[in-house]
């Protein structure tokens, strides 16, 4: 069989790890519209459902029943059913119909109705709609802190900075059940230190993180997952009245909520009864709606690989984030799991939540590096920090993240880990010693951290959590140990618990503890002009990322003192014997002295003269001063030169060889990437020059192509440039140059 180069190097590429497979609609592997999804239908008798999507009440399911009696508006069920779905999508992407009279026929539509809904939009109408319908005016972001050592100074620091970066919510989880405690209170304590009001929690089994929260130590809960199908609950051990209770139970403590749904789960737990992924979804964000959660976290999560494999995938894991915010629920819109191998891939499908803004755009991420990940490696990490903020500054768009400098953060590292280290003190768990401190303030994972031993750690987590100690108790040790701003974080952390307030749908806080939600900063996108816009010190934030250089100090290397070895001597005139004219630019040697490669210019003057020399002719030097332009430069010079040839060069270094009679922009050779050229070239420049002035004919100049060049160099060229343009004097002649010049043969 013959085989194909590029497609042996394609095979190569990243995007090639993944798996693509068919669709297949008996086993659940089909995104959306299975021929087994059912038709949208409902009928109520004596304000009660009798009939939903095809199914007469007799013959509901345990899901069926929550969602009849719980998850539909009933008052807006019969409108809602009789509107058109094409109707409600235009409405979804129509910038002139408010976000409160779509939000009210959605809670009338059932699960199959919601489908047909997204059935008539592409990725660009769901992302205006959920510009519109998601439910916080501001966006925000959700980050990981884990590490697989579970060392607390470490994750006290990670924790640090994430606040530092602008991350609202902070999670964490465990690699061994039992540190449960003692992480928890390590990322409290470290985000409380990185900036006040950011919310935490620690991800495990349910009663324990119940316990958790009620001892002070977790802010909100997210991991209530639901189920699109009854025996994926039943696995499970729950239903959708079991997660109402546990979702009761956390918020009244104090404890802000959010399901955990998403695509994919009930075709890998085996049970999608052969309905299609966004069709499960749509009953569990009706069953999330029904328990009284005030918000989401869907985007299929740690599935996302499965919708991934599938025709439609990435679609529809907007269409689950979009069919969330219409029912009004917060939504945490996923981007945490891995999604891809392919950075191009993995970055387009962000794009999707980034653009329309969502209330979290990830509900997770990686605020370390990909192997300290214990949710499983995120699909951005601390590694892709940069690249983040560049994005958010290209587009003007918030991304809920600001870019911070080096300093800022190893001291916020480093008084995070303190302050940690005050409280196991102070607490009687295993010291932190000064070493850890140091290692977690430099550290970028795990793997820069001393080995610390696990058992006595285990012992303190166990003993912590089953005695009285809340996190009054760390307060105490925070103000006792000169963490006052710390201490006062986490005590406001614990009066706002019992204030409540962060209970509001879709609430954060802002740097002042002030409460942003869905009731004091509504989401009002209308179009153009409208809702929330970056601008004023946010934009202002944004743009300064600390890469960012003044482009006055760009052409500093460029510019050096003259040696005065070029003189002008008088008018520059036409030449009548066998000679190569050197035409440069009007800032050559004097405003300027060195090209973009750091060339002086002299040595490039005496390569190209030796060049000339070594074919036996002469040259001569003039100066340009009415125009910077290259092709003008050579042009001029060909004119004055007594064979018609003339060397062109910039002072940035870029160089043409021209001939009498051509275009301006037609020449012999041009040599457009100056960084590249070496004296060498230059010199080689020179010969060939000679060499057409006597009538010859030689092979062109090898130069080497450096892709990269116009890229790394663009904004110094444009300023050497513009610096070299200053030197013109458009009413001046060309001025012949004397040169002081030894010829080394
Ligand atoms: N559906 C439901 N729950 C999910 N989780 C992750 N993905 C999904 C999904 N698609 C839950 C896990 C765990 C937490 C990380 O999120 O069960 O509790
Ligand atoms: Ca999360």
């Amino acid at each position: 069989m013959t085989e194909s180069r590029r497609f042996a190097i394609l095979a190569q590429r990243d995007i090639n790890k993944e798996t693509f497979v068919e669709p297949w609609a008996e086993a659940g592997l089909m995104v959306t519209d299975s021929p087994y999804d059912p038709q949208p239908s409902l009928r109520l008798e004596n304000g009660q459902v009798v009939e939903m999507d095809g199914k007469q009440r007799a013959d509901f399911d345990a899901i069926d029943w929550f969602i009849a009696d719980h998850g539909l508006n009933l008052a807006a069920a019969e409108e809602a059913m009789a509107t058109p779905s094409l109707q409600i999508a235009r409405m979804l992407a129509d910038i002139n119909i408010p976000r409160a009279d779509v939000q009210r026929l959605a809670s009338g539509c059932t699960a199959a109705k919601l489908i047909e809904i997204i059935r008539h939009m592409n990725v660009l109408e769901m992302m205006m709609g959920l510009a519109k319908m998601r439910i916080r005016r501001t966006p925000a972001n959700q980050a990981h802190v884990t590490n697989w050592r579970e060392h607390p100074a470490l994750l006290a620091a990670d924790a640090a900075e994430a606040g530092l970066r602008g991350f609202a919510e902070v999670e964490t989880t465990v690699r061994v059940a039992r540190f449960a405690p003692l992480d928890a209170l390590a990322i409290l304590v470290g985000t409380q230190t990185g900036r006040g009001g950011v919310l935490t929690q620690c991800a495990v089994e349910e009663a324990l993180g119940l316990r958790l929260a009620m001892k002070g130590l977790t802010s909100y809960a997210e991991t209530l997952s639901v189920y699109g199908t009854e025996r994926v609950f039943v696995d499970g051990d729950d239903t959708p009245w079991s997660k109402a209770f546990l979702a009761s139970s956390y918020a009244s403590r104090g404890i802000k909520v959010r399901f955990t749904s998403g695509t994919g789960s009930e075709a890998l737990m085996g049970h999608a009864e052969g309905c299609s992924m966004l069709f499960l979804e749509a009953r569990c964000l009706l069953v999330a709606r029904g328990a009284g959660s005030q918000g989401v976290q869907n985007g299929s999560i740690s599935c996302i690989a499965l919708p991934e494999a599938l025709p439609g995938g990435v679609r529809v894991v907007l269409a689950e984030n979009l069919l969330a915010s219409m029912l009004g629920l917060e939504v945490a819109a996923g981007n945490d799991a891995l999604a891809s191998h392919s950075a191009i891939r993995k970055t387009a499908k962000l794009m999707l939540q980034f653009i329309p803004g969502t209330d979290f755009i990830f509900s997770g991420y990686s605020a370390v590096p990909k192997r300290d990940n214990l949710f499983g490696g995120g699909n951005f990490d601390a590694e892709d920090f940069d690249d983040y903020n560049v994005l958010q500054r290209d587009m003007q768009v918030d991304g809920g993240l600001k870019p911070v400098n080096e300093q800022d953060v190893l001291a916020i590292r480093r008084r995070a880990a303190q302050a940690i280290q005050a409280v196991y003190a102070e607490l009687g768990f295993p010291a932190i010693s000064d070493v850890e401190i140091e290692a977690a303030t430099v550290a970028h994972s795990s793997d820069d951290m001393p080995e610390r031993d696990l058992v006595p750690d285990m012992a303190a987590a166990d003993r912590f959590l089953n005695s009285d100690i809340t996190i009054l108790a760390a307060v105490q040790a925070l103000q006792k140990h000169g963490f006052t701003d710390v201490a006062k974080n986490m005590l406001e952390m614990g009066r706002q618990r019992v204030a409540g307030d962060y209970l509001q749908p879709s609430a954060i806080f802002d740097e002042n503890f002030k409460v942003k939600s869905a009731i004091n900063d509504v989401n009002d996108y209308g179009g153009p002009g409208t809702g929330y816009r970056v601008e004023g010190e946010r934009w202002q934030e944004i743009q300064k990322i600390p890469q960012m250089k003044s482009p006055r100090q760009f052409i500093d290397a460029q510019i050096g003192e003259p040696s005065g070895k070029l003189v002008e001597i008088g008018p520059a005139v036409r030449g009548e014997q066998q000679e190569v004219v050197i035409a440069v630019g009007p800032a050559f040697g004097k405003a300027m002295t060195r090209t973009i490669g750091g060339l002086e210019h002299e040595d490039v003057l005496a390569a190209m003269l030796t060049g000339i020399a070594l074919e036996g002719l002469v040259a001569r030097i003039v100066k340009v001063y009415h125009s910077s332009d290259c092709a003008a430069i050579g042009h001029v010079g060909a004119r004055l030169s007594g064979t018609g040839i003339a060397i062109g060069i910039q002072s940035r270094g870029t160089t043409v060889i021209q001939k009498r009679g051509l275009a301006p922009l037609n020449n012999l050779e041009l040599f457009p990437q100056s960084p590249s050229l070496t004296l060498e070239t230059y010199e080689a420049i020179g010969r060939n020059a000679a060499q057409y002035a006597k009538g010859q004919s030689s092979t062109p100049v090898p130069v080497k192509v450096d892709n990269g060049a116009r890229l790394r160099l663009i904004v110094k060229t444009t300023l050497l440039h513009r610096r070299e343009t200053e030197e013109v004097r458009v009413d001046q002649l060309p001025v012949e140059l004397l040169f002081d010049w030894e010829p080394n043969l």
